[in-house]
Parts: C-alpha cells; structure tokens; sequence
C-alpha cells in the first residue's frame, strides 16, 4: 500500500466503462469486473468527464510533481492521474515509480534508419524493464479497489514480469500462464523472483488466453492482460510523459511494435484524448511494426486499404505464429478493432520485418549504447524500411518507442554476436553488425599481440 500517498481524489469525476463498438456504447460501472461488452461482445474502454482544469493548469501542474517526493508524483503514470481518473481514492494504488522513461537521442540509429534524427522513449528503463508497468500499477489499483484476492495473465513473458512485481508488492497473489519453452529466461527468472505461480502450458499465447478467460470467469480470479482497459489507461501516460518531456511538441511520427496491440490501443487513446483536452495541437501518426512471422494486423491493414467502402474487414489470425521476438509472437491479438481505429484515426501505417531485420536494427540499437529486446529494435528496422519506400521523409520528427530492456533476452544476443542464432524456419541468420568474444590465453605478451593488431 501506498505510504504517504494522497488519501482522496479531490478531483473526482464520473468515470464509465463504455463499449467500443460505434453501433453499441453500452456503458457499465466502472466498478464491473468486465472484460468484453456483455451486450455485444466489444472491447470495453473507461471513459470520463473532462477534468475541471484548462490544459495550461494541467501542464503545470503536472511539471510541478516532478519537483515532488510524495510517492504519487514520483509515479510517471500517476504524476498524471487527472488524465486517468477511473479511481475515487488513491489508497489503492501500488508504486514501484514506474514510467519516468528517457529519450535517447542515437545518430548511428538514425542513419540505419535513413532519418536525419531518431529518439527513442526507452521503456525498459521501467521497474520491471517493460512499458507493462505503466499499465499495471493501474491494473493492481483497480484489483485492490475490487478487493480481489488473485490476479492473473498469461503472457510472453513482460506482462507476467510486470504483473508478478506489482501484484506481490500489493498482497494479491499473482498467477501466471506461459506458453512452456517460448519465453526468454530473463522474463521468466523475473516471474519466479517476484512469487508468481507459474504454469507453464503446452500452448501458444493465443490458445492459453482462451483457456486463461475461462478460468478466470471460473475460479474468480482477476484478469490483468491487456484486454483489462485500466492497463490502457496506464499505458497511456506514456504518450503523457512523452509530451510532456518535449514540451508539448508534436512528433510526425510514433513507431512501435505490435503483438496483442494494446500499445497501439492505448497511444492512440491517448492522442485523441490529449487533443480533444487541448494538451496536443495535432495528432502524430502512429507506424505500427509486427514481424513477418505473426503480422496478422499488418494482413488486415492490407485489406483495410484495399477494400470497398462500407465494407467491414475483420482480422484472420495466424494460426502458427513465429518469430525470434516472442514478446510478439501473436497470432490473433485482441485488441485489433481498438488498433485499426487508432492507426487509421492517425492516418499511420502498419509494417512487417523480417526475423534478419530485426537482429541487424537490434545490434545498432546496442552498438549506440542504448539496446533493447528484440521486439522493440522492429521499430527501427520498420523505419529504415518506411524510410526506404518513401513512407517517412527524412526530415520527419520520429519517436521510436523501445518496449523492453536489452537484459530481457541475452542469449538472442549471445546468439547473433556469435553467429549462431538460427531464424525459426532453420535458416542461420547472418551475423551482420556480430561482437564475437575471443578467447585468449593466460598470457600478458598472447594478449598484447592480440590488441595490438
Ligand atoms: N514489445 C514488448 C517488449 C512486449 O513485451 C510486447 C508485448 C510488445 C512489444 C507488444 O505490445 O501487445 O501491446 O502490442 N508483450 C505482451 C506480454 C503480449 O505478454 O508481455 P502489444
């Protein structure tokens, strides 16, 4: 529990969670414990009055948290709690001062990529080395303001890292699905250190979610996989903060990956509601970036561009999805319809990339001093080819959003600087920007000539 924290939310505003369907908008309380709509089976999506403050009061206000040590204004997700006023009182609420992420400034990126500049929001700077903990200290919020006593997910490995760490710093017991031999250690060794019951199913990610929400409807337990709207809530204040660090100055463009297109929901949520309050003057557009092996939203995208109008497309999922990133090995995300809104809302883009694509983005990411996970270096190889085909100018203000930190998967990078690191069609992929370490023996001249050439 919060120490320290504010006891009441002084600004307290009628919240709602409200069906995402155009043709349904059916409204719950926010206190529900829903997931889809139970009138038609939509997403849901928590909805509010506008706070009572003008956006320059907001801006300020928010500026002024960051000179703050209260536990609260410390949290980079709830130093913007007005922007996500779903709770009444804040003695729910568990912090491990997530969010505060840097922007990285890489020249060596921005050449790779064809860009003049590129910055990075780097997420794995997060507690748990994730932009997952934006999103759940408010999933944990709300399962504490519930009262529920077991929280779980299934996921790829940073949604049960992220969960297991807030869930145990809360007293709720975390139970985690994962799909058995398809996770990085890294994210599993986080899973166990933090106390999560583990179970590791012989699935993939789409086959255990279906089994996860049936259990959970089940055994009462709360689920806090994306598809709970107050991880988007949280997840939104990355774009806040964002903002926020560029004093409010709008990028061309906001490139990320895409697995179960949560992101993807929650940045475009964010934008919308940002201009809508007068925070932004325009909308950056969103490039969303999948792997070639498990890009089913990229299909419909396809599809969506090319289809007559009028004519609704809905997305076919890949049964088998496969890529070196399982952050995003995702074959039927949930979260599409909120996603094809968001990106077309935008006028943003949809792009695949090959397994080599990303290796290669992923080492000069590292070489840069910065690194990442291999999901998130698909953002950079999504630019250099967006860059290529004309899509994004040179001259254009990127973000590229890096989803998790380099330690999550070390023996991908092991792998690659090595050259051994094998593509999930068999195929070696080329260690093109490779470190390989060298083995020396224990002699001072052996060494000396080795560096001295
Ligand atoms: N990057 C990383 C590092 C991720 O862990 C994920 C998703 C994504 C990108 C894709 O984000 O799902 O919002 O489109 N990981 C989830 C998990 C699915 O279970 O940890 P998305």
């Amino acid at each position: 529990m919060l120490s320290g924290a504010i006891p009441y939310n002084e600004n307290f505003m009628p919240a709602e969670l409200v069906c995402f369907e155009e043709k349904c908008r059916a409204r719950f309380a926010i206190t529900d414990i829903l997931y889809n709509c139970p009138k038609c089976g939509g997403l849901l999506e928590a909805a509010y009055e506008p706070p009572e403050q003008s956006a320059l009061m907001l801006k300020r206000m928010w500026r002024e948290r960051r000179m703050s040590n209260t536990p609260l204004d410390q949290s980079g997700v709830w130093r913007y709690r007005e922007f996500i006023p779903f709770l009444e009182s804040y003695t729910c609420v568990v912090t491990l001062r997530e969010g505060n992420t840097p922007l990285l400034e890489s020249r060596e990126a921005a050449q790779y990529g064809g860009l003049d500049r590129v910055v990075f929001k780097h997420q794995g700077f997060n507690p748990t080395g994730s932009f997952k903990d934006n999103g759940m200290t408010c999933g944990a919020a709300q399962a504490m303001r519930l009262g529920v006593g077991r929280v779980a997910c299934v996921s790829t490995g940073n949604t049960s890292a992220s969960m297991a760490a807030y869930a145990s710093a809360a007293g709720l017991q975390p139970i985690i699905f994962i799909p058995h031999g398809n996770i990085s250690y890294g994210k599993l060794a986080q899973a166990l250190e933090y106390g999560a019951r583990t179970l590791q199913v012989e699935a993939n990610f789409d086959q255990i979610l279906a089994l996860v929400r049936q259990l959970a409807d089940r055994l009462g337990i709360y689920l806090l996989n994306s598809i709970n709207p107050f991880r988007i809530e949280g997840q939104k204040t990355i774009m806040t903060e964002l903002m926020d660090q560029r004093d409010w100055r709008v990028p061309d463009w906001i490139v990320l990956p895409g697995g179960n297109l949560g992101n993807t929901s929650a940045f475009g949520k964010a934008l919308r509601e940002m201009q809508a309050l007068g925070l932004i003057d325009r909308l950056p557009k969103l490039a969303v970036i999948q792997a070639e092996g498990s890009a089913p939203f990229y299909e419909l995208m396809q599809r969506y561009q090319k289809q007559s109008r009028g004519k609704q497309e809905c997305l076919k999922s890949v049964p088998h999805p496969e890529t070196l990133a399982t952050a995003i090995k995702i074959g039927d995300p949930v979260s599409w319809p909120k996603a094809l809104h968001e990106v077309t809302t935008t006028g943003g883009v949809v792009e695949k990339v090959t397994e080599q694509e990303i290796a290669d983005a992923k080492a000069i990411i590292g070489r840069s001093g910065i690194g990442c996970e291999p999901a998130s270096a698909a953002t950079l190889a999504g630019i250099r080819k967006l860059t290529a085909a004309g899509t994004i100018p040179a001259d254009a203000d990127v973000v590229a959003v890096l989803t998790g930190h380099v330690l999550k998967d070390p023996d991908y990078i092991y792998r690659y600087h090595t050259g051994e690191l094998d593509a999930p069609d068999g195929k070696r992929l080329k260690s093109n920007f490779g470190n390989k370490p060298m083995v020396v023996p224990n002699d001072a001249d052996a060494i000396a000539r080795v560096l001295e050439n």
